[in-house]
């Protein structure tokens, strides 16, 4: 059982964790005068679901834009799986098995939702000028490349999309066909940034059981999101941002009742509270539709196109590369 995996960890910022897959010291970065991530100590456990909550412009974006390189980070250093990132180009982090999903859907609309699949994968031998005469290792290499697409078109049930443009798609469905893209290159663990955001509820469903189920999978899953039933419901731990900062970490329950979460994120929308803890609680169990925490951005908008996402770092074109 993945709670397992933790038992025993105090809510504590920065605290070690037993099997920790991604470890970040001092990641720092910077917009001009604005600090937008400034980490100090970050561990994540393998094999858990990981929430990283908090107020819109905290930061959780730009964190997962660092550590994959999407973005540079001023300072810090940070590895996946032992493995130091921190220098590595945005298209080398998936060959060390780390992927990420970004906040606007990145999927290539004029292509089918099978081709956009077929690109995902890492590239083909056969690409290659020498690989290109040796047709054996590109047929068994295109062979399991579809196999891989098959086993995501099935997991994400968009097998009746498969030759439809993924312009066609529902935003829903283009954010499991984000997902689908990510777990082509058979990765060990995905940053997926808000996954819900902008989808129906019972489409949110689905989409908490499919991260249940990678993390079912030996998956390391660590989640960006603003739904707080969502996070409260699937999260084996759960970080909180503010300000570029780690303010509090633990289990969903030690979150709840964290009164630096409440003022900077769960209370913040709904007013002061003589008693956050309980508040928040009520909030979380009862409050249909003041669950989601978040401001409405633009980010939010699932049907947007991929093009206005906030990125300045290297490997434009395709995020999932
Ligand atoms: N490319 C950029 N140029 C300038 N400022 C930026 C850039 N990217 C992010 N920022 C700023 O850095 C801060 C952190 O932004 P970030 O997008 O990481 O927040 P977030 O926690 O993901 O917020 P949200 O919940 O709204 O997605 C914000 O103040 C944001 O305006
Ligand atoms: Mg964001």
């Amino acid at each position: 059982m993945p709670e397992s995996a933790l038992a025993g960890v105090v809510a504590e910022v920065g605290v070690a964790k037993p099997d920790a897959v991604i470890v970040a010291d001092g990641v720092r970065r910077t917009f001009g005068g604005l600090v937008a991530v400034d980490v100090d100590h970050l561990e994540i456990q393998r094999g858990v679901i990981t929430s990283l909550i908090g107020p819109n412009g905290a930061g959780k974006t730009t964190l997962f834009n660092c550590l994959t390189r999407f973005d540079r980070a001023q300072a810090g250093k940070w590895s996946f799986d032992g493995v130091a990132l921190e220098r590595k180009l945005a298209y080398q982090v998936p060959r060390h098995g780390l992927v990420r999903t970004f906040q606007l859907t990145r999927t290539m609309e004029r292509l089918t939702v099978e081709e956009n699949l077929l690109l995902a994968a890492p590239g083909n031998p056969g690409e290659r000028i020498l690989g290109a005469f040796l047709p054996p290792l590109w047929r068994s290499f295109e062979r399991a490349r579809m196999d891989a697409v098959d086993a995501q078109l099935e997991r994400f049930r968009l097998d009746h999309m498969r030759n439809e443009r993924a312009g066609a798609l529902s935003g829903g469905q283009r954010k499991l066909l984000g997902m689908a893209r990510a777990l082509m290159t058979g990765p060990k663990a995905i940053l997926l940034d808000e996954p819900m955001a902008g989808v129906n509820p019972a489409l949110r469903q689905t989409l908490s059981e499919h991260i249940l189920e990678l993390r079912d999978d030996g998956l390391t899953v660590v989640l960006i999101e603003h739904d707080m039933d969502v996070v409260m419901n699937i999260s084996d731990w759960v970080v909180c941002m503010a300000q570029g900062s780690v303010i509090a970490e633990g289990r969903p329950g030690d979150i709840l009742a964290d009164e630096a979460v409440v003022d900077a994120y769960l209370g913040a929308r709904h007013g002061e509270s003589a008693t956050p803890d309980a508040e928040a609680e009520a909030r979380v169990v009862e409050g249909p539709g003041v669950t989601d925490v978040s401001a409405p951005t633009s980010a939010q908008d699932p049907d947007s196109d991929s093009d206005s996402d906030r990125r300045t770092g290297p490997g434009a074109e395709d995020g999932d590369e």
